[in-house]
Order: C-alpha cells, then sequence, then structure tokens
C-alpha cells in the first residue's frame, strides 16, 4: 500500500506553513541554539514523516483532510491557531481553588507577578482543565478574526498570520482526533501516540528515522519530538553539537534547560565580575563602555599620515553622532573627534561624506582628489601572513587597527526612575591605557588558553571562503579574527564555563554559547549606523567571512543577550530514544525505517570552511565532552561541488543508506533547487544507488534572504520520496516513452483532481515538477536501461553537448506535461497552434495567476522547446518577468506570414529560435498577426475595422479558415485583462472582444 507522501502532499499550505516558519528569524525553535545554514523548515520535516508513515486510502479527498487535521493545517486546526488573548476574567473563572488564591484578587491578577509567572500560571490552570473546560475557555479568546465564516474567507497563507505555528500549540482536538482515528483505524490522542500505532502497522516497533545530514538537527529534532526514534549524522561535528542539543537540551524539558541557563548565567556574572575588577571596560566618570568602534589605518605611498578607512564616517544616525577627523601638526596619526550634527549632516554622512574608502579605494581625507586602490596597498606579494602569536598588527604592517570611538552607558535615577544615558566619545589617553591592559592580560594568558582551548588556536585552512580573510589581512590563524578584547573576554567565560558547568547537557550549553558569541563579537562584525539599530551586526549576516575596515566589539555586558542559549525553558522531555554521531555518511551502520536527508548540493555552502569560525571555539573543550567523536570537520571527506567526485560520493552514500532500511522502508531526500535541469543529475545518482522514485514535491521554503546562491530559478525545496528497488528489473527505451507519457498524464490529472474545488493547491512549477517525477518514477524502477547499468551512465563521459537517455526521457515528459495543460478554454484550437504560440499562451497564462519568477518562463520554454524567448518577453526581471502585450509588440517582430512555414522548416516545428537571418518563429506565426490586429482596433480607439481589414490583407483567403481560430483565441484574449494583475491588458482585451463581434459578423 502507498503511503500517503507517494499519492499526494498539500503543498499549498505546507508552503504558507513554511514561510511563516522561516519568517520567525529568531524565533525559530532551532536558531537560536546556533548558526548552521540551510536549516530546513520544521514543519516540512513533519509533514514530512507523517506522510511517509500515513498509508493512502482508496480516498484522496478523506486522505488529505485527515493529514491536514493531524497537522491541525485543516480549517478547524487554523482556526483553534489563531492566536489571541483569553480575558484574564476567564483564567479566573477556570482557575481551581487553590491557584485562584495564589495569583489573582477577585479583580484579576495578584500584583507584582511577571509575565512569564502569569504564562505558567495560565499553562497550569489549562492542564488541569477537561476537553470541555479547554474548549470553553479557548472560545473566550479574543480573536483578531473574530467572525469564522470571514476568517475562512481568507486564502490560507493570510489567514495563518494570525495564527501559532502547528508546532507551538498542544496538536489536533479531541475532536479531531475522533476523525483521525476513525479513518485511520488508530486509538492515538497525541502525535507520539499515532507515530507509535502507524510504525507498528508498517515496521513493527517505533519507527526510527535517520538524517545522514543532520546539519542544525531539523530532521532528528522533529522526528523525535512527534515521537520517532531519532539518528542524526553529520561529518561536521559543529552540526553534531547542534542536532545533540536540540534533542537533548531542547528536546530534555525545562529542567535541563533550567540548568544549562543557570550555568551559563553564573559564568557571565562570574567573567563580568573580574572584568570589573580588571577595570578594562569601566572609565573614571563611573561609565561602563556598551561598544568599542575599531578601524583599519594605512598609510600609502606619497602620503605622510596614517587614513583611517571606513565606507562612512556616520557613526549613529538616530544619535545624529559623527566621526570626523583631524590632522594635528606633526602627528602621524589623525585625531578623531566624535560630534553631533544636524540632521542634513547625518544625511550627507550616510550617502558617504567624508568617505575614505570607496569602490575599493582609499581616499585621502584631506585631498578627495587624492586615491590609492586598496589592491595596491596590499602589494604585488599580498600582505604578510600573521604568525599564530599577533594578536593586533605589527608596527610594519600595511593596515593597522585603531580604536576610534567608545559608546558609554551610565545609569541615571531620576524623580525616583532608573534609565540607561548613552553618549560616543573618542578614546583618551585612559582609554587607551585600558586597550593595551586588555591586551597585556591577554597575553598572560593566551598560550595556556590556547593550549586548553579556551580560545582558538587552529590555522585557517585556505579554501573558498577561508581564502578571504588571509588574503585581504594576512590572517592565518581563526583567532585572528577577534580583537585581543574579544579573545579576552570570550576565553574568560571559556574558562570559568568549564569550572562551572559539571553536566554534558550544561557543557553543551557553554560550548554552544561560546559559538553564539564568536558570532556576535568578531573583527567580522560590521557596525552598524542605521537609525533602527546602531549597533554591531554579526558574522554571518551573509555566507561568507567578509572584512571590514571597520567593526564593533562587545564588551562582556554586552554578551548578555548572545550568551544564553535558551531565553526560557519550556517543554516536556521528549520521551523517543535518539542518538547523534559525527560521521561521514559512506561510514553510517545504523538502520533506520525512514532515511530523511538534505544532502549538501552543489557547493551552495562550504560546512566545512565556515563551520570551522565554530569549531575552532569548541574543538579541545568539545572533545572532552564527547571523547568518542572527532573534533574536527574532516573536510576531506566532505561532500561538495557537482563533478565526477561529488556524483560518486553521493552514488556511496545513497547506495548505504538503502543498504541500512528495509525492504518497506521509505527515503526523502530534499533538496533546494536552483535549477530544475539539476533533477536529471540528481535522479541518476539516486537511481544508481538503487532507489526508485514514487514521488516528487516541492515546497516553497526559502524566504529572500536565505542566503544559498540564487539564479532565475524557483526558490523551493524539492522533496523525493523514494524506496529500494528490490528487483533487478530490465527497462527498454522505447516501451519507457509510452509508459512516461502515461505516467505524466496520470500525475497531472491526479493534481488537477486535487486542485478542483477550493484553493490551488499545485502552480505551474509543480505540474513541470509532476511531469519529472513521473519520468524519474517510470525509469527509476528499471536496473538497466537497453542492458546499459544506470551507473556506468550516471558515471559516462559526455561532452556538454550529448544527453544521456534519462534526459532525452526527461525533457519529453516535460514536453508532455507542457502539452497536456493547455490554458481552460483554449482545448479546440491547441492541436493546430505552433510550439510557440502555444508557449506565448501559456506564458500569459502562468502571467496572469499571479507567476512573476524568469525562471518558470524559462523552463516552460524548456518544456515547449523554444530557445529564444526574448523577443515575448516585456520584462525579464528575476522576479518581475512578463509578457509582451499585443500593444506591447507594437509593429515589432513581426513577419510575412508564409515566413512561418519557412522558419518552421529551418528551426524544426516552430520553435523558437530564428536560424540566422530567419525572422524568430513567433513573428512569422498567425497569433503575432492576431495580436497586431488588436493592437490596431486599440491604436483605433476600438474601432475594429482596421484590424479586420489587416487580418483579412495578410491572411487572403485563409482568412476563412482561420476565423474560427481567431475568435476562440481573442474571447481568450478578452478575458485576460480581467485577471488580477492583469491590468496592463485591459486595453487590449476589450480591442479582442470588440474584434471577435466583428469577425463573426464578418462576410465574404
Ligand atoms: C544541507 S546541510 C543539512 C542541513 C540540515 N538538514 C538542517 O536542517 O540543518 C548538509 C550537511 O551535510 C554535511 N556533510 C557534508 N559532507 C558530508 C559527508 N560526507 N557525510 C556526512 N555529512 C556530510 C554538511 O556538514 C552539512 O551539515
Amino acid at each position: 500500500m502507498p503511503s500517503f507522501i507517494e499519492t499526494q502532499f498539500p503543498i499549498a499550505r505546507l508552503s504558507a506553513e513554511a514561510y511563516k516558519e522561516r519568517k520567525a528569524n529568531n524565533g525559530q525553535t532551532l536558531t537560536r541554539l546556533g548558526k548552521w545554514w540551510g536549516r530546513k523548515p520544521l514543519i516540512l520535516v513533519r509533514a514530512s514523516i507523517l506522510g511517509m508513515l500515513m498509508p493512502a486510502s482508496g480516498d484522496p479527498k478523506r486522505d488529505r483532510e485527515i493529514f491536514l487535521k493531524i497537522l491541525t493545517m485543516d480549517d478547524d486546526g487554523a482556526w483553534q491557531r489563531q492566536k489571541g488573548e483569553i480575558p484574564v476574567a476567564a483564567w479566573l473563572e477556570a482557575a481551581p481553588p487553590d491557584i485562584r488564591e495564589e495569583y489573582f484578587t477577585a479583580r484579576g491578577w495578584l500584583r507584582g507577578l511577571t509575565d512569564e509567572a502569569k504564562e505558567e500560571v495560565c499553562a497550569r490552570i489549562w492542564q488541569n482543565l477537561d476537553a470541555e473546560g479547554r474548549k470553553a475557555l479557548d472560545d473566550q479568546r479574543r480573536r483578531p478574526v473574530p467572525d469564522r465564516e470571514e476568517y475562512e474567507a481568507l486564502p490560507y497563507a493570510e489567514r495563518i498570520r494570525h495564527c501559532d505555528r502547528p508546532e507551538n500549540i498542544e496538536g489536533p482536538t479531541p475532536e479531531a482526533w475522533k476523525e483521525i482515528n476513525a479513518h485511520l483505524g488508530t486509538t492515538a490522542a497525541s502525535l507520539p501516540e499515532l507515530v507509535e500505532q502507524l510504525g507498528q502497522r508498517v515496521f513493527g516497533h517505533t519507527p526510527r528515522v535517520g538524517d545522514a545530514f543532520c546539519g542544525g538537527g531539523s530532521i532528528p529534532f522533529e522526528a523525535a519530538r512527534i515521537g520517532c526514534e531519532a539518528f542524526g549524522s553529520d561529518l561536521n561535528p559543529v552540526a553534531g553539537l547542534l542536532t545533540w542539543a536540540s534533542l537533548n537540551l531542547l528536546g530534555g524539558g525545562r529542567e535541563v534547560q533550567e540548568e544549562v541557563m543557570r550555568v551559563q548565567a553564573e559564568a557571565l556574572a562570574a567573567a563580568d565580575k573580574q572584568v570589573t575588577e580588571w577595570g578594562i571596560e569601566h572609565n573614571e566618570q563611573g561609565e561602563r563602555a556598551d561598544a568599542f568602534l575599531y578601524c583599519v589605518e594605512v598609510k600609502p605611498e606619497g602620503c605622510d599620515y596614517f587614513i583611517p578607512l571606513a565606507p562612512s564616517w556616520l557613526v549613529g544616525e538616530k544619535s545624529k553622532v559623527v566621526c570626523k577627523w583631524h590632522r594635528d601638526p606633526g602627528a602621524g596619526r589623525l585625531r578623531p573627534e566624535i560630534v553631533t550634527v544636524s540632521a542634513d549632516e547625518v544625511k550627507a554622512y550616510k550617502a558617504g561624506k567624508d568617505a575614505t574608502v570607496a569602490n575599493s579605494r582609499v581616499i585621502d581625507p584631506f585631498d578627495p582628489e587624492r586615491s590609492w586602490s586598496v589592491e595596491s596597498l596590499r602589494g604585488a606579494e599580498g600582505l604578510r601572513r600573521w604568525t599564530n602569536d599577533d594578536l593586533v598588527p605589527r608596527p610594519g604592517d600595511v593596515f593597522q587597527e585603531r580604536l576610534y570611538c567608545i559608546r558609554w552607558v551610565k545609569t541615571v535615577t531620576k524623580n525616583g526612575k532608573t534609565k540607561e544615558v548613552r553618549r560616543y566619545a573618542a578614546p583618551d589617553e585612559a582609554d587607551l591605557a585600558r586597550e593595551a591592559r586588555a591586551l597585556d592580560l591577554l597575553r598572560e594568558r593566551f598560550a595556556a588558553w590556547q593550549r586548553e582551548g579556551f580560545i582558538p588556536s587552529k590555522p585557517i585552512i585556505s579554501g573558498y571562503n577561508t581564502e578571504q580573510p588571509i588574503r585581504e589581512r594576512g590572517w592565518t590563524h581563526w583567532h585572528h579574527l577577534f580583537t585581543p578584547r574579544q579573545l579576552l573576554t570570550h576565553g574568560l567565560l571559556a574558562e570559568i564555563s568549564a569550572k562551572l558547568a559539571t553536566s554534558k547537557e550544561a557543557q553543551v550549553g557553554c560550548l554552544l554559547g561560546m559559538g553564539r558569541i564568536a558570532n556576535w563579537d568578531s573583527r567580522l562584525c560590521l557596525w552598524m549606523s542605521n537609525a533602527s539599530n546602531e549597533g554591531g551586526s554579526h558574522v554571518f549576516n551573509s555566507q561568507a567571512l567578509n572584512t571590514f575596515f571597520n567593526c564593533s566589539n562587545r564588551p562582556i555586558s554586552k554578551l548578555e543577550t548572545a550568551w544564553p542559549v535558551f531565553g526560557e525553558a519550556k517543554g516536556e522531555p521528549f520521551s523517543a530514544k535518539s542518538n547523534v554521531i559525527p560521521a561521514d555518511a559512506r561510514d553510517l551502520r545504523e538502520t533506520c525505517d525512514l532515511w530523511v536527508t538534505d544532502p549538501p548540493y552543489a557547493d551552495a555552502v562550504n560546512y566545512h570552511e565556515l563551520g570551522d569560525f565554530f569549531l575552532t571555539w569548541q574543538d579541545k573543550q568539545l572533545a572532552k565532552a564527547f571523547p568518542e567523536w572527532t573534533p574536527d570537520a574532516r573536510a576531506e571527506l566532505a561532500v561538495r561541488g557537482d563533478g565526477e567526485d561529488f556524483r560518486r560520493s553521493m552514488v556511496d552514500i545513497y547506495k548505504n543508506l538503502a543498504c541500512h532500511m528495509p525492504d518497506n522502508g521509505l527515503q526523502m531526500v530534499q533538496f533546494t533547487h536552483q535549477n530544475p535541469a539539476v533533477w536529471a543529475g540528481l535522479g541518476m545518482i539516486l537511481w544508481a544507488a538503487g532507489l526508485k522514485a514514487t514521488a516528487a514535491w516541492t515546497i516553497s521554503t526559502e524566504t529572500e534572504a536565505v542566503g544559498i546562491k540564487k539564479g532565475n530559478y524557483v526558490t523551493g525545496t524539492v522533496c523525493m520520496v523514494l524506496r529500494k528497488r528490490t528487483s533487478p528489473e530490465p527497462g527498454f527505451l522505447d516501451e519507457v516513452y509510452p509508459l512516461v507519457e502515461d505516467e505524466v498524464r496520470r500525475q497531472i490529472a491526479a493534481r488537477q483532481a486535487l486542485d478542483e474545488d477550493g484553493e490551488p493547491n499545485f502552480n505551474d512549477a509543480d505540474y513541470q515538477l509532476a511531469a519529472y517525477a513521473a519520468a524519474l518514477k517510470v525509469l527509476t524502477q528499471y536496473a538497466t536501461l537497453d542492458g546499459r547499468d544506470v551507473e556506468h551512465e550516471v558515471f559516462a563521459v559526455r561532452d556538454k553537448n550529448t544527453k544521456s537517455d534519462f534526459q532525452v526521457v526527461i525533457e519529453r515528459a516535460i514536453e508532455i506535461a507542457c502539452d497536456t495543460l493547455v490554458p481552460g478554454g483554449l482545448g479546440n484550437y491547441w492541436r493546430d497552434l505552433s510550439l510557440v504560440e502555444r508557449y506565448y499562451l501559456r506564458a500569459l497564462d502562468i502571467e496572469s495567476r499571479g507567476e512573476r519568477r524568469k525562471g518558470m518562463y524559462e523552463e516552460l520554454a524548456r518544456g515547449f522547446g523554444v530557445t529564444d524567448i526574448r523577443p515575448l518577453l516585456k520584462s525579464d526581471k528575476a522576479n518581475g518577468a512578463r509578457m509582451h502585450t499585443a500593444s506591447g509588440f507594437a509593429g515589432g517582430h513581426l513577419a510575412p506570414v508564409g515566413g512561418v512555414e519557412d522558419a518552421v522548416a529551418l528551426t524544426g516545428r516552430g520553435r523558437g529560435r530564428a536560424a540566422s537571418g530567419a525572422p524568430h518563429p513567433f513573428a512569422a506565426s498567425p497569433l503575432r498577426h492576431l495580436l497586431f490586429a488588436i493592437r490596431e482596433t486599440t491604436a483605433a480607439d476600438h474601432d475594429p475595422e482596421p484590424g479586420r481589414q489587416y487580418l483579412r490583407d495578410t491572411f487572403g483567403q485563409s482568412y476563412w479558415q482561420r476565423r474560427e481560430r481567431f475568435i476562440g483565441l481573442l474571447e481568450w484574449l478578452a478575458a485576460l485583462g480581467n485577471a488580477e494583475g492583469m491590468a496592463e491588458w485591459q486595453e487590449d482585451s476589450e480591442a479582442a472582444r470588440i474584434l471577435v463581434g466583428r469577425l463573426r459578423n464578418d462576410q465574404a
């Protein structure tokens, strides 16, 4: 029996939920534990696992309803999840007498309770109630959209803007469980119970879910949270640490988290005390520094002073503070002055006034005409490479570093109220003495701390990302990416934590804390002056190790938010078993019923390089907490690239996983694809690994700023469902084609049936994907194709222009898909249109449904074999693609109709590439001439006569044979202007409507 996910997946709703989860940024469940790239949304993981466990019945509509209920993504669930406060009087009424007495007065809350305490009391009241009591209380919730009908009239994505995420609520209601159990024949009252029962049914035990590329831990974490036994492994120990923490700290429940929070708070307090005693962050006026601003300075040849570098000297937009530089007679270094300026000046500084670096050139602040290229300053040989002992630049180095501004903060009491007052100032002698003291203190501890691993000691291995700090600054060791102050405060925290953390959980919490502060407090943290946030940025704002000319440094008091891995303790401990190991996926020996993996694909992120930024702060202590782990990224084993090595590693890994699953097990491979064409590659890999695809779905999971490399392609995660190929069946190409054709049509029809009522679930990209999936589904059943072994095919050396049979079959599948999806109303005329005409109409069709991604227009073009779409596009912006309207074409791209046949003969079936000198096939197509007739009608103020005359002149006698088709096409185009977002078509659509009337009444 197929699983639910092999027959359908609620991708529209799921995409909306995944998007909402992503948009929560720091509010995402796992992000606080530490940075990892490409984390998968938990809701997608939850839906994937449940979709693999739930059987499909013969009733797809009911299956879908039940599946959505399980996820609380059905209409009832989305209503229940709508947030809104329950009035305090309702809580009071529902509270048992002891709680009422302790926390309430007759009118409401007892005075002095914190929000946190109130939340806890509410949770206790809630837990105390039965289903009926909960419902009664929930009914009193003040929902933002209180009218259910009105709420349900909203599109799903808008509805859930008012909702808690499914992971943050208890789960389906008792009523929903009744329906779920009735449909599935289960007796569950919670997700773990359902998972257990479904797992028992299929595998005879609690289902075991594994992820061999577990990264930040989304997959094992969510698997364990819903009751599966979870296994996670990753080559990178930082990923191992994050995953372990997700399962054992977040999944460890309140008590564990409280212990971590306590240790971290004590460590920070002790470090703060020590720093205060050292006197390196306080001044004589009783103020404490809350930001140190450093910049690089250089002395180019021919200049007799050092030029401090920054692309803007605006310090704070809101506080209207800038830094001005002065030259004192005889001094070789400029003197900073921190001043408050007018709003106009702020604007000027924001726009780069007095900037000393622009367009990679250093500019003399006193003679803007004089500038030097940054590259030339580095010299032909490059910069001197720092040695391990270098903590600051040496006197002769090209790039020097200086402190130019400090933000001071003081707590003042006025009229009984305390408030914090901040001011910016240039450093004075005493401040510089404190700088020197911080450096001395660090030097005293440096060797011992490196030995213990309290500060980094590893060299930076040059690579795609890591080469940047080496080349741009001469930094050769990871600790060079931190100022002496940062090394001192972070090292101190590490040393104290190591003493205070006695449990493994606390040790891990503190190690992750080290990673967090490294990200938030490094030489790679840019100072941001914008009004909304005058403060330091974090390193992995971008997915690179960018160096900056000016950076910010947080004093220890400012690590208060970055250091703790928990804001609050919450949740019950997970009951399921879990295990995490750092391992190369080729070496795994664990067996799992379901493998859900998200492999590194085509070098989108250099995990082994970027991960070292954190590992270098954790390696030696990590080895103490996990003596069985190798505290090294083992970069040589990392799956990377997209060439032969990559394919080989992937085939080996997926072969290994296929060996380590039962015959009735399932796999899901997720990857965030940029170019749908990579499908052929990935499909071949999995095929060669002994797997067969049973379904594929695309979920939009990426928000704009996720940092994965983007092209003009669809940003979505493809989820491919696979099973083990258990029999070595041979396949033959001539048999495969008709099977693929049938399968494509079947898949599309099944999706269309699910789309028919209610909101559309699938968009054009999904229909296209259905075609890929269909091709994969058919092909991957076979172990050989025309006698050739699949693995041999994957590794066959081909030149760029030669396609594998696999690619050819996939391309054919796309063509079938494109042709199967005829825009509504054009069915009678479709067959008579050339491919390029069909492409234009389908492109208008997707445009009228809001599709603006250029990648989709290109992908569609591939399906119709149109190779040049430029003449047809009005805009080819990545996310703003549109087709020309009839009037938009004006008189351009028009060629005699006779040219159609010529062009077709030249380019084959009217494909959209003109042979050199020949017109573009669209230019010579009847549709193009029809569009011109519309344009003539629009231009004549909707008088149809010139348009009609044009058609008669152009087509001569054949006008009469073509008239019916013209009428059909004009009717379709007449409706286009009514679609949302198609206002550009309104005039031409009106003209088409009038022209139709004229053509209908036309007589010879
Ligand atoms: C796309 S990420 C996985 C992200 C993860 N699904 C999450 O939600 O956070 C891919 C992972 O593969 C890991 N990796 C690369 N080569 C590997 C290998 N040979 N064996 C195991 N893991 C590897 C990387 O360290 C990286 O964490």
